[in-house]
């Protein structure tokens, strides 16, 4: 007894309930209205909703994979409807798509079950269930007798996509179905008040809702962790104010999104993704080729207006300050406006977009009539541009247009940043070779979105003249490895010296040998997930935990064991589990972190006397595109808190989160982990759900998945070709953010390679950029299974996997989660002493910061 941090009383408990609150406190913030004429919010005399919708009763409240988090319940929306006191009178046909769903999970369990028994190998049949998890099928048609008395009809549309798989742009994934199409039309002709709500974790097409009349208001609820239904119910009937901005373009098509045609699967071709879009990303594309998006970056309605008023842009030095007036000009309802500066570079030797963001801030809460002047901030530095020829970032000279607006499709010039001559901000060297000849398309013959009077704002902005001395040149210091350390004394010396003063880490390193080192550059595997898995203790400690780091050197040198748990949504572990006299789990009686329906033959645990139960249900947050969508720093620091809260409290030091690559394509299976197209505001988010993590003593987080984890149906063993200049401005350019403001402690590299490298054997991505220009001071870790332990398909593959060895070599400390054939591909290379011992001081240094 006592091993265990997880409580044993079953009954909610009092932090559950309170970070429940917290929760629903801010998540209305995420929550981003689409279209109002007025509908929303419900006025208090309704007091009978008609429900309808996949999402109605089976609502989403994350998205499927390791981001998935156990929570003890999930507030559903007919529950969040019906506790706020509204009558639901749509209950038979919610019954009905019930059935339906019962028979389907049925059958798909019947098949996982069959694999199970045929298969031979049990990993077959769980990367089945993985690859291809269990989705909804399509809703019923509402038929006449279904459209009951009721004084509003609400209409939810879930979508669920994942980890491993790609989404499709069809019928029931991106596109609505034939009988959501139907049914939203009869309801819109049916209803007076008429409310679409989407559930969906990315973009999906939203022509019809556009297209159909009669509907009152689209909201983008989003996925909003375990209180879903409340938070919903409370913005429904405007208890709560959405005030959620866009952190993704939603186009018109799918087919406007550049590269569509070639993404993942589109091509037949998951070997190779050809990033040709270049910088191109998100609006930066939308804007420079003239597609009007459906909705806008940055786009959110509010139940009142706003006007938005800049009083004066000023250059002080190079730091640009824009005093910007925000108004709330309805007499009814309170909200908050999102303010955003763009900056327009000039065209010169490269290429530029039409703006791109730099700064933004978004107001408190105003009153009808109530006024805030925003200070919003950026560096003149921050608008340089990659040249790949000089290796150098750069600002050419010219005019520099500031834009002041609401979102990427409204905004206004409000000044100029003149520089004469073009200034080099940053000298680096060139890190990321192309392995192939790249289409990169060109804006050059394009006409781009405008708006009247867009010439007259630019020909009387203010100009502010940068005076030439305003920036320094930084140049990037490439540091050379050390030299092997070595310590003959016979004492031998222990974390825990080094600790208490007793020795410093050189005594200890220098003591270390090459085998000590190899193990501890290797982790250690959640139960169950690969066979030759070095076995350590940790995960008995906190079951469901993703992995810890290795304990064989906790006994001989003090080194403990770090352990680590996935996010982003929350905390992901085990909610229950029991154990016997001896502390065995007992896995029939025990949760597990899949639902994964397994085979019923599975042998019985033996129980040896007392069985005791054990509870971690952990608190399922908002995804992290919905916090992105707050566009509020503090709501998402505070998100973080509540996760590092529950870390200390159940003992888990890493969190494998956030989730921080960029939404490139809207088909991506993981963006509902992922944050922004855009990488000033992914690395923002990242950095301040750090702060907020790291606020509690042993836990810090673990920025994913470094870099270009931008496909998925091939995850393990795409290769990205990709331009250094795209690299370095959109897909490091978060993480650069990241590890600048807030030092996380540690960053998981992704499966893919990198025109032609893997990126977890990448000394260039890894050392040179990350370490070296960046300052990162943590950890690096692989992702699981990225020396090949795990495959998500019995194939052969065009690229292969990394291997431990070069983690090593590259500065990627550890392997995750390991086996004892990484542990011997390390010690049968000739990775040196001296190399291991810069990845071990690291390791060595989180373990002092976590668990001393
Ligand atoms: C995912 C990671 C996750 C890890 C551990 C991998 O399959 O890509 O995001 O942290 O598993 O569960």
């Amino acid at each position: 007894m006592g091993i265990w941090r997880a409580s044993t009383e079953a009954e909610m408990s009092a932090r559950e309930k309170a970070h429940m609150d917290k929760v629903r406190r801010f998540a209305a913030e995420g929550m981003v209205l689409l279209e109002n004429d007025g509908t929303l919010p419900l006025s208090k005399d309704v007091k009978k909703v008609a429900l309808f919708g996949n999402g109605a009763r089976h609502m989403i409240k994350g998205g499927k994979g390791s981001g998935d988090v156990n929570s003890r319940s999930v507030v559903g929306i007919e529950q969040g409807i019906k506790d706020a006191g509204y009558e639901i009178v749509s209950g038979s046909w919610l019954d009905e798509y019930d059935r339906i769903c019962v028979d389907c999970r049925a059958k798909y369990d019947e098949h996982i079950q069959e694999m199970v028994k045929t298969a031979g190998n049990p990993m077959i049949a769980f990367m089945e269930y993985f690859n291809n998890p269990y989705h909804d099928p399509d809703i019923q048609e509402i038929s006449d007798a279904d459209l009951v008395d009721a004084d509003a009809a609400v209409y939810v549309i879930a979508r669920d996509s994942g980890e491993g798989r790609d989404r499709k742009p069809v019928a029931g994934d991106y596109e609505l179905t034939e009988n959501e199409k139907k049914n939203i039309e009869k309801l819109a002709g049916r209803y007076e008040k008429f409310v679409v709500a989407l559930n969906v974790g990315g973009v999906i097409d939203t022509k019809a809702l556009r297209s159909i009349k009669g509907i009152g208001a689209v909201l983008l609820m989003s996925q909003a962790g375990n209180v879903i239904g409340t938070v919903f119910a409370d913005v429904l009937f405007g208890d709560s104010i959405p005030t959620g901005h866009l952190a993704m373009t939603w186009a018109e098509n799918y087919s406007d999104y550049p590269a569509y045609d070639t993404f993942s699967s589109q091509n037949g071709n998951v070997d190779d993704e050809y990033y040709n879009e270049g910088i191109f990303v998100g609006y930066r594309y939308f804007d420079s080729f003239g597609k009007k998006p459906a909705y806008s970056f940055g786009y959110g309605l509010s139940y009142t207006s706003f006007d938005i008023k800049t009083e004066d842009v000023t250059l002080d030095g190079e730091t640009l300050t824009a005093k910007v007036t925000v108004k709330n000009t309805g007499d009814k309802f309170s909200g908050k406006q999102l303010v955003q500066l763009y900056v327009s570079a000039p065209d010169g030797k490269l290429e530029k977009p039409v703006k791109e963001l730099k700064a933004f801030a978004k107001t408190k809460e105003l009153a009808p009539g109530e006024a805030e002047t925003l200070t919003i901030k950026a560096e003149v530095s921050s608008f340089a541009s990659y040249d790949e020829k000089s290796a150098s970032y750069i600002l050419e000279a010219g005019k520099y247009f500031i834009r002041i607006g609401e979102n990427a499709g409204c905004t206004h010039v409000v000044a100029a940043v003149e520089i004469e001559n073009e200034i080099t901000t940053c000298k680096l060297s060139n890190r990321f070779k192309i392995d192939t000849e790249l289409n990169e398309i060109s804006a050059k013959n394009e006409k781009p979105l405008t708006y009247d009077g867009e010439e007259d704002e630019k020909a009387s902005a203010k100009i502010l003249k940068l005076s030439a001395d305003a920036i320094k040149t930084v140049t990037a210091e490439y540091v050379k490895e050390p030299a092997e350390l070595n310590n003959t004394s016979s004492d031998k010396v222990t974390l825990e010296d080094v600790k208490a003063g007793k020795a410093s880490l050189d005594d200890l390193l220098g003591q270390l040998s090459r085998e000590e080192m190899a193990d501890l550059c290797v982790g250690t595997a959640r139960g169950g997930f690969g066979g030759t898995s070095v076995i350590g203790t940790a995960s008995a400690v906190v079951p469901g935990a993703a992995g810890d780091t290795s304990s064989k050197l906790a006994s001989e040198r003090g080194i403990h064991n770090l352990v680590l748990a996935d996010g982003p949504a929350g905390l992901r572990l085990t909610p229950y589990f029991a154990v016997d006299e001896d502390n065995k789990i007992i896995p029939e009686m025990s949760a597990m972190a899949f639902d994964f329906p397994g085979s019923d033959d599975a042998p019985k645990t033996e129980i040896k006397g007392e069985v005791t139960k054990y509870y971690q249900y952990c608190t399922a947050i908002p995804i992290a595109t919905m916090l992105a969508q707050t566009w509020n720093m503090e709501v998402i620091e505070e998100a973080g808190d509540l996760v590092g809260a529950e870390m200390e409290e159940l003992g888990v030091n890493l969190w494998l989160a956030p989730g921080m690559n960029i939404q490139k394509n809207p088909l991506c299976g993981r963006n509902f982990e992922y944050y922004s197209e855009d990488p000033l505001l992914a690395g923002m988010c990242a950095a301040a759900d750090t702060k907020g993590v790291q606020k509690h003593k042993g836990c810090g987080t673990t920025i994913k998945h470094f870099a270009c984890n931008n496909q998925e149906d091939n995850r393990m063993h795409t290769n990205a070709h990709v331009s250094e200049r795209a690299l370095r401005e959109i897909y490091l350019k978060g993480f650069e953010i990241a590890v600048r403001q807030s030092q996380p402690l540690s960053i998981m590299t992704s499966y893919n390679l990198i025109n032609g490298l893997h990126a977890a054997n990448n000394y260039d991505l890894l050392t040179a950029v990350c370490r070296d220009e960046w300052g990162f001071k943590g950890v690096i870790m692989t992702d699981w299974g990225t020396t090949g332990g795990i495959e998500m398909e019995q194939r052969k593959f065009k690229y292969g996997s990394s291997n431990a060895a070069d983690c090593v070599r590259t500065g990627n400390d550890l392997t995750m989660p390991g086996s004892e054939a990484d542990v011997q591909n390390i010690l049968d290379s000739d990775v040196s002493r001296a190399e291991l011992q810069v990845c071990a001081r690291r390791i060595l240094n989180c373990v002092l910061e976590c668990r001393y």
